[in-house]
């Protein structure tokens, strides 16, 4: 389909092939684990906090202090998003060199060793198992957060590219309401089953390993980083599923010819060079846009939340904040490609803000009026809702839309890691602010929210329907770049590796 017929389809089905299911559905399998750890540690919090004190016992024949828990505690939760951090930002050192679906494939090795680890520190008595296990579980996770929409926006077809991009974003949500469900007391979040729950991610991590090698190469990698034509043409027809690929061929080539232009793309040079500097601050600030809503509040301390907004069962209504999560996501899906990322993006940011002054109402009414804790329950939902509307999945995705094939790697780098920066951030301060701020706390959420519809409304451009070329050309031409220097393709090739520092 081309760029003028996109836009009028909600989903072109018949670009669905077996080959770009298969590829796509285990690519995204490392969403679903980074979503399932995201998710894992939130209602076994009790039980483990039960084991560290019993091994703490063990070893001084004391309980273990109060604040040394919560120490521990804090630590074993927040070291995952540091991981994340370290995975994020070493995105380029792997993709360039060992490829897109091969650095997929590998990085399982720390999905393994994470299970391993955090699987058996009942075991071995040792709570330090589970924070390292949390820690590599946590650099997997950012790796796979820079592999997978860059994987399936290489492989997709231009008219899907928004709609699988946001396959991505649905595996998380689906790992994140699994790890609610199986978290359950009743489940395996009790006693003696918590282990299992948290040594559980080496079950999507062996699929993976079984699946990855019957799926494509990137194409994009395989000609304009390798210059393999015709490899890059023989997957291209199996995902296409015909054997016409010559508009694929074409547009890749014209992405390889303006490569072979550009100038060198170091890290500093995303900032520096009038051709980047546009895009890579629109793709950090909505990466910023997606953690500074502050969703994650909710995915970290809803049962909290729920509790003090007077809900009776905070868990179920956890649970329910989980399945909004999946239905809107799944929305979101299906109107991607006709609505639009900026106006999804904006109609998101601004549905949050209103459930968040919402909740702010009902927190502070919530003594004087009991009914309230409905409110306060609509208006977490109608916040994970708007969430998944727009700020959820698009700024995943849409970095890899916004770089042509050179900065890419080093793009999704930088603003991968800043999105985890941010996520660190939300959920290490979170509880501390709303000890200051008390029902006030969503109001700061809603003044970010407030601005970061203010920068999409003005800065960031519609990418639907458009070939990766025709969004970086549309770039050059904005900042009056039109003839940059000629490089190697072997300097090309090494971008993204060397853009690490
Ligand atoms: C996004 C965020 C993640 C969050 C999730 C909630 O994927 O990156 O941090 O937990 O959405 O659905």
């Amino acid at each position: 389909m081309n760029k003028n017929t996109a836009g009028r389809w909600s989903l072109d089905l018949k670009k669905v092939t077996g080959q770009l299911i298969l590829a796509v559905s285990t690519a995204v399998l490392g969403s679903v684990q980074f979503g399932y750890n995201t998710g894992v540690i939130n209602a076994p919090q009790k039980v483990i906090e039960g084991f560290i004190n019993y091994t703490w016992i063990q070893r001084y024949d004391e309980s273990v202090d109060p604040s040394m828990l919560t120490t521990i505690w804090s630590l074993a939760v927040a070291i995952f998003s540091v991981g994340g951090m370290c995975g994020s930002f070493s995105v380029g050192l792997f993709v360039n060199r060992f490829g897109r679906r091969n650095s997929m494939l590998m990085i399982n090795v720390l999905a393994f060793i994470g299970a391993a680890l955090m699987g058996f520190s009942k075991l071995a008595s040792s709570f330090e198992m589970l924070i390292l296990g949390r820690f590599i579980i946590g650099i997997y996770c950012g790796l796979t957060t820079g592999f997978v929409p860059m994987y399936v926006g290489e492989i997709s077809p231009t008219a899907l590219r928004g709609a699988l991009g946001t396959l991505h974003q649905l595996g998380i949500v689906i790992g994140i309401l699994i790890a609610q469900i199986f978290g359950l007391e009743s489940i395996m979040g009790g006693e003696s089953l918590w282990p299992l729950l948290l040594g559980f991610i080496f079950l999507p991590a062996l699929l993976q390993c079984i699946a990855l090698p019957f799926c494509p190469k990137s194409p994009r990698f395989l000609l304009i980083n390798k210059n393999e034509e015709s490899k890059a043409k023989n997957v291209l027809k199996k995902l296409r599923g015909t054997t016409d690929v010559s508009n694929d061929l074409q547009e890749m080539k014209e992405e390889s010819r303006q490569m072979m232009r550009e100038k060198k793309v170091t890290i500093p040079e995303l900032f520096r060079s009038p051709m980047y500097r546009q895009p890579i601050i629109i793709a950090i600030v909505l990466q910023l846009s997606q953690q500074l809503s502050g969703i994650n509040a909710i995915f970290y301390y809803s049962t909290s939340i729920f509790e003090k907004a007077g809900v009776e069962k905070p868990v179920y209504a956890t649970i329910g904040s989980g399945v909004v999560n999946t239905a809107f996501t799944v929305v979101s899906l299906f109107v991607v490609e006709r609505a639009g990322r900026r106006t999804l993006h904006l109609i998101g940011l601004a549905g949050m803000a209103i459930c968040a002054i919402l909740m702010t109402i009902a927190l502070v009414l919530l003594d004087q009026l009991t009914w309230m804790s409905y409110i306060s329950i609509i208006a977490i939902f109608g916040f994970v809702a708007f969430f998944e509307v727009g700020p959820g999945p698009i700024p995943w995705f849409i970095v890899a839309e916004l770089f042509s094939q050179g900065p890419r790697p080093a793009a999704i780098a930088v603003s991968g890691l800043c999105n985890w920066t941010a996520n660190f951030l939300v959920g290490m301060c979170f509880q501390y602010v709303e000890l200051l701020c008390g029902p006030y706390v969503f109001i700061i959420f809603t003044v970010l929210l407030v601005l970061f519809f203010v920068f999409t409304y003005f800065k960031v451009p519609e990418t639907k329907g458009r070939t990766f070329d025709e969004i970086a050309s549309g770039f050059r031409q904005g900042a009056g770049v039109n003839s940059p220097e000629k490089h190697s393709p072997e300097e090309l090739n090494s971008l993204g590796a060397d853009s690490q520092v």
